[in-house]
């Protein structure tokens, strides 16, 4: 059976690009067609300024909006990053396999070291070995596919790398994996920027949809969104990115296709109205379910309690393989094999 890893970091409040580019696809297909484990990457929300308490918030956030959105624990595995340890300890073992070099290119590196410098702030050496545990989180669970959106595509791109190294110099030991992005809304945009990523973390709040904002908010924010001077209703993501960018969250929302969806229209004032609605229908059920699961604590834990577990038993085979095969000694286990001949 396939096997399926994928993660979102606590980083911020999950957005409507988190579900559509990522969530989505983990609730409606993966968790039923494949062995599908999903990760609250909490040990990656470390990378950057971060408040203990406000990560542990999100963190449980995270896991329970999740749940609210159609994971279901009896049919896939959800947990959380930190309370497993294979993802450390094999991230270091992939460090001895990457080089400062690949660390370097890495886009998303680039920028936010770009723009924390440019604030005056200093770079953690975590953010520029990130992607090597991110490619632990991936190779640890002898992961096949990836389900990301594609700002994500470069990294799976270098735990591929990282896999097929290891594997030609220490022996065949982890899976090469591929990325799954979704076939629409694999980068949805900043409402008020079209031409930037939607992401949790920006500052700018209202180009941002929250899966938990209220219905009215989230009209607002899609009827402000900004198009460009046109009149007509064209999918073309070069020239009218704000206009492709609704076109493809209504799309997304409802199943339909973006260039289709643009001949429907003659305005954009139409396509804001029914896009917002299709949000507000989407968010709906996903908001109702998480009040409820916010009543009940003790059901997320449980639930991250049994994910942890089943994820460790998945993950620590390969880990000690990867660990023997690198060369380092296994320790001892304590349990001797009797000594049937002590004079041999
Ligand atoms: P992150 O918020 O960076 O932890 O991302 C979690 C998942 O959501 C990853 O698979 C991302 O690729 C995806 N994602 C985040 N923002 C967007 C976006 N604006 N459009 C599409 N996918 C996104
Ligand atoms: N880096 C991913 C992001 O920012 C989150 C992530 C961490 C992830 N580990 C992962 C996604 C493993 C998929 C698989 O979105």
């Amino acid at each position: 059976m396939t096997r399926v890893f994928s993660g979102v970091k606590p980083t911020g409040h999950l957005t409507l690009g988190n579900y559509l580019g990522a969530i989505q696809r983990w609730v409606d297909v993966d968790q039923h067609q494949a062995d599908a484990l999903f990760c609250v990457v909490d040990l990656h929300a470390l990378t950057v300024d971060h408040d203990p308490a406000r990560v542990r918030r999100l963190s449980r956030q995270a896991a329970t909006l999740l749940l609210a959105a159609g994971l279901d624990p009896e049919r896939c595995t959800l947990f959380v990053q930190s309370h497993v340890d294979e993802h450390a300890r094999l991230s270091y073992l992939l460090e001895c396999v990457a080089t400062d070099g690949e660390m370097r290119r890495m886009i998303q590196y680039k920028e936010k070291a770009a723009r924390e410098r440019a604030r005056g702030g200093s770079v953690r050496l975590s953010l520029l070995t990130y992607p090597v545990l991110m490619a632990a989180d991936i190779l640890a669970y002898a992961t096949d596919e990836v389900p990301v959106g594609d700002d994500q595509t470069q990294h799976v791109e270098l735990a591929r790398d990282l896999a097929v190294r290891f594997n030609q110099r220490y022996g065949h030991t982890f899976v090469v994996p591929r990325a799954t992005p979704p076939k629409i809304a694999t980068r949805v945009m900043n409402l008020q920027d079209p031409t930037s990523k939607m992401g949790k973390s920006d500052d700018s709040g209202p180009g941002i949809v929250y899966l938990l904002d209220e219905p009215d908010v989230v009209r607002k924010k899609v009827m402000r969104a900004v198009t460009d001077s046109g009149a007509e209703v064209v999918y073309d993501r070069e020239a009218r990115p704000g206009v492709a960018n609704l076109l493809e969250i209504l799309a997304a929302c409802s199943g339909g296709d973006p260039e289709e969806l643009s001949g429907a229209y003659t305005s954009y004032g139409a396509l804001k109205k029914d896009t917002a609605e299709a949000v507000v229908e989407l968010l709906r059920p996903v908001q109702e379910r998480h009040r409820e699961l916010c009543a009940d604590p003790a059901h997320v834990e449980d639930v991250l309690r049994d994910g942890a577990e089943r994820a460790r038993a998945v993950a620590r085979p390969t880990v000690d393989a990867a660990y023997r095969a690198i060369g380092l000694l296994p320790a001892a286990s304590g349990v001797r094999e009797p000594v049937v001949n002590a004079a041999r």
